[in-house]
């Protein structure tokens, strides 16, 4: 099984596989969406399961939660657990001082609210997502449904005013109908090319009536843990500034592809 998959793949397992290891018995965990995120939870449930690891999880999306309750995870609403020991989600770009982009899975809006209400926010990505400055990716923005053309069109208006390459704003599109959240809103797209200044543009954007959030994640992450298709991981370290190196031998992990290539 390991064979079989992409280099991409492989970084993306390695990565999630050692950020699952911060993973304490008790804990309250949050739980991303995303494919390396997809990753991570199988990871956990592999624990749960064979560990008798004991914790409960709070996914960020629909998807991640039907994924975490058939992996064994206990799975409770950020309500019931109010505040969380540890985030771990994936990232579609990452900077040097770990500011993300995130939201290409349209699950922006409640990977921010669970992030924030965690001790800590550890991402886990393969080494393609880091960029020296944000914005290559198309930033995500999650807006309401009423009056979305009006929301865009000041949102276009405001980044005229914003240090920014592109202005180009997308409707996010689901086959032939708009794109619909969890929450039952839409995505715009903002093809900005490069963000000049990442907090700066956050705030602005959710000043825009309509706007409900956006997909810059600026000081909330505290470490990434970035994945290589040769097994190699590097874990870093926002506040202390400690950068840790690993190898994870794929050969040896032969069992855990094919337990959690379901
Ligand atoms: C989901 O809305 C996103 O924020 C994802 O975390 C992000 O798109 C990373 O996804 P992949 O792990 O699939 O690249």
């Amino acid at each position: 099984m390991a064979a079989d998959l992409s280099p991409v793949e492989k970084a993306k397992f390695v990565a999630a596989k050692k950020a699952v290891e911060l993973v304490e018995g008790g804990m309250r965990v949050g739980l991303g969406t995303g494919s390396t995120s997809a990753w991570m939870v199988r990871i956990l449930g592999q624990r749960v399961r064979e560990e008798g690891l004991k914790i409960t999880g709070v996914p960020t999306s629909s998807r991640t939660a039907a994924l975490a309750r058939a992996e064994g995870i206990e799975v409770v609403t950020l309500d019931e657990a109010r505040w969380l020991d540890l985030t771990i989600d994936g990232t579609d770009e990452f900077d040097g001082e770990l500011n993300l982009i995130k939201g290409g899975g349209g699950a922006l809006l409640q990977e921010k609210i669970v992030a924030t209400a965690s001790d800590r926010m550890v991402v886990i990505a393969d080494a393609g997502k880091e960029v020296a400055r944000l914005g290559a990716f198309p930033l995500p923005i999650e807006v309401i449904g009423f009056g979305w053309q009006t929301t865009k069109a000041l949102v276009e208006e405001m980044l005229g005013a914003l240090d920014v390459l592109g202005r180009e704003v997308a409707l996010r599109m689901d086959g032939d109908r708009p794109y619909t959240t969890d929450e039952g809103n839409r995505i715009l797209d903002l093809h900005l090319g490069r963000i000049g200044n990442a907090r700066q543009l956050a705030l602005a954007l959710n000043q825009v009536p309509g706007v409900v959030e956006n997909g810059l994640f600026v000081d909330i992450c505290d470490r990434v843990v970035i994945g290589y298709g040769d097994g190699r991981v590097e874990m870093r370290d926002i506040a202390s500034g400690a950068v840790e190196h690993g190898r994870l031998d794929l050969a040896e992990t032969k069992n855990v592809f094919s337990d959690l290539g379901r």
